[in-house]
């Protein structure tokens, strides 16, 4: 069974996602920590309810990012874990963190990656008068937001839709598509080579898995 560990900022839904799939054995594996950078964080209560170990990192208590992510990675490092699940987590990591997970680490991000890149990608969209948004689930690389794409959800934007209509609606797909990417992972079935994703041996197109 692989070992999971899962990085969190804020509510974790996502987390749940994962919490729900590996206790229903639709992912084989084991979440075996929910680190967080932010105390308050309700995902560590959600890890706390499952009985999943947490573990908190603030950066006020290093003296710089670097040595911020070198603890994590240590933390990480000694859990043995094959996969590294970022949910939220809303700090960027170091080249060196992401060049030290290399091809193990995943992140979801609601946009349809490359467009709107960062924060605030619902208010992006719609001031860019898109008629669709979306949520990307990506290799990690020392690019904020830029490693290979693996599987992207499309929803509409309608005329009148606020940021909370269109987050509704990303945050629905997020929660299926996520743990679908993380059990392919764990499957052995998804690889990074060369800074490309890879599902059963077959290279995936920028856009991801479609
Ligand atoms: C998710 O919508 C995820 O796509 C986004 O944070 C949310 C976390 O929600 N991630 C990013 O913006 C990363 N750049 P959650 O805590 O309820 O899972």
């Amino acid at each position: 069974m692989k070992k999971i560990v899962i990085l969190i900022s804020g509510s974790g839904t996502n987390l749940q996602a994962m919490i729900e799939a590996c206790e229903n054995k639709m992912i084989n594996g084991q979440i075996m920590a929910v680190i967080s950078n932010q105390a308050n964080a309700y995902g560590l209560e959600r890890a706390k309810i499952a009985h999943i170990p947490t573990a908190l990192f603030e950066r006020k208590h290093y003296p710089n990012n670097l040595a911020m992510d070198l603890a994590i990675g240590d933390f990480i490092a000694d859990l043995e874990a094959d996969l590294i699940v970022l949910a939220g987590y809303m700090k960027i990591l170091t080249a060196e963190f992401t060049q030290r997970f290399a091809g193990k680490i995943l992140n979801i991000h609601p946009s349809l990656l490359p467009k709107f890149r960062g924060l605030n990608t619902y208010q992006q969209a719609l001031e860019a008068g898109e008629t669709e948004h979306g949520t990307t689930v990506h290799f990690v690389n020392e690019q904020v937001d830029g490693g290979a794409v693996i599987l992207q959800a499309k929803v509409p934007i309608f005329p009148d839709d606020s940021i909370e209509d269109i987050q509704q609606r990303v945050k629905t797909q997020e929660l299926q598509i996520y743990p679908l990417v993380v059990k392919w992972f764990v499957d052995d079935r998804l690889k990074e080579i060369d800074g490309k994703a890879y599902l059963d041996g077959q290279l995936l197109s920028p856009q991801g898995y479609a």
